[in-house]
């Protein structure tokens, strides 16, 4: 047996943080924004909520469109570098919040590849026989990682949550394959330093903001467009498809220029390709679970369709998968 998507769903706050609104933080401005990054404005959870609360909203709407009861989830994977607390799982809350009585639940670490990461770890279960039905969330609440005082990173994230309704198919259908990639040797490009057990909470982690995400914004554009290149290729290689045969390419959205050189390369055209990191920017693990929800809401795919998304982040991780809809 293989697994399939049967159901989507997102969630982004309400509170929206504009461009014009990060002008009055930092020395930036909105033109420099929008062409630099293509990002308008990002949704922005209110202090201390909870990341597991975010995720409920995504699952009920997604276990809605599936028309699958909680009880009857046997998985439940959150992708975060975000969750509720170092232990228990972000996944756990998410089960006992929605009743998800009789499913086992756990978090995956791989920053923005975290939701295809999760997905792939899903249906890898479903395909072992440790499940049928499995829920799949990316969720995140990155303004709680955020410096609000620099410039290069608190310009591009936001909060937001998508999930996932995986439910056992026939081989041949649904999932078709999932590539996953890291290397941990780059894991200076992108990072949060503190609240490991390298630099537990103290006072020290707050005066030299170590709770906050560090980025060399350059470097990891450059890795992001070849990686994210290379690891669609390798999924259409390992199906026997090309391109042309792809109905709906679903990069991770956190630059429209990359974005854009991605889809170039990869010759595909832009009514294909899909955008919307100018109402969400970087969600990070959500950032493709919320496009897949919106592109069904959309119409963008049908049954039938092949969906190929792609996603790169810290670690660096990177990853792709093939589906059809
Ligand atoms: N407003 C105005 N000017 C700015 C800003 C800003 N917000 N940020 C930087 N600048 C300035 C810089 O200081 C620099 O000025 P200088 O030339 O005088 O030194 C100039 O703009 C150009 O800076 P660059 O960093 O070269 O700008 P770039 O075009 O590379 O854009 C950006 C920066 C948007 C961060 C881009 O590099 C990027 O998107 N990188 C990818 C980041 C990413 O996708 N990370 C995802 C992983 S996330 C995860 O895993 C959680």
């Amino acid at each position: 047996m293989a697994s399939k998507i049967v159901g989507l769903g997102m969630y982004a706050p309400p509170k929206e943080l504009t461009n014009l609104d990060l002008e009055k933080l930092v020395d930036t401005n909105d033109a420099w924004i929008t062409e630099r990054t293509g990002i308008l404005t990002r949704h922005i959870a209110e202090p201390r909520t909870a990341n597991s609360d975010l995720c409920v909203e995504a699952a009920r709407m997604a276990l809605d469109d599936a028309g699958v009861d909680p009880a009857d989830l046997d998985i439940v994977v959150v992708g975060t570098l975000t969750p509720d607390m170092p232990f228990p799982a972000t996944a756990c809350f998410l089960q006992a919040k929605i009743g998800a009585t009789r499913a086992y639940g756990m978090d995956l670490s791989a920053a923005c590849s975290g939701f295809i990461y999760s997905l792939s770890v899903a249906d890898a279960l479903i395909r072992a026989g440790r499940g049928k039905k499995a829920l799949v969330v990316g969720s995140e609440i990155l303004s709680s990682v955020v410096d609000y005082t620099d410039r290069s990173t608190c310009i591009l994230f936001g909060d937001g949550a998508g999930a996932a309704v995986l439910s056992e198919c026939p081989e041949g259908d649904g999932v078709l394959s999932c590539h996953l990639h890291s290397d941990g040797n780059l894991w200076k490009l992108i990072y949060c330093p503190g609240g490991g057990t390298l630099h537990p909470y103290s006072p020290e982690m707050v005066e030299q903001k170590l709770g906050f995400i560090r980025m060399a914004g350059n470097e990891t554009f450059k890795h992001a467009v070849l990686r994210m290149v290379e690891v669609s290729r390798e999924a259409l290689d390992r199906n026997g498809v090309g391109i042309d045969d792809v109905k709906l390419f679903i990069p991770h959205q956190a630059n429209l220029r990359i974005i854009q050189v991605v889809g170039k390369r990869l010759g595909i055209p832009e009514e294909r390709v899909f955008v919307n990191l100018e109402r969400y920017g970087n969600t990070s693990a959500a950032s493709i679970p919320i496009a897949l929800a919106e592109a069904k809401a959309q119409g963008r795919f049908a049954a039938g369709d092949l969906v190929l998304v792609v996603a790169f982040g810290g670690g660096l991780t990177w990853a792709s998968a093939l589906m059809r809809m």
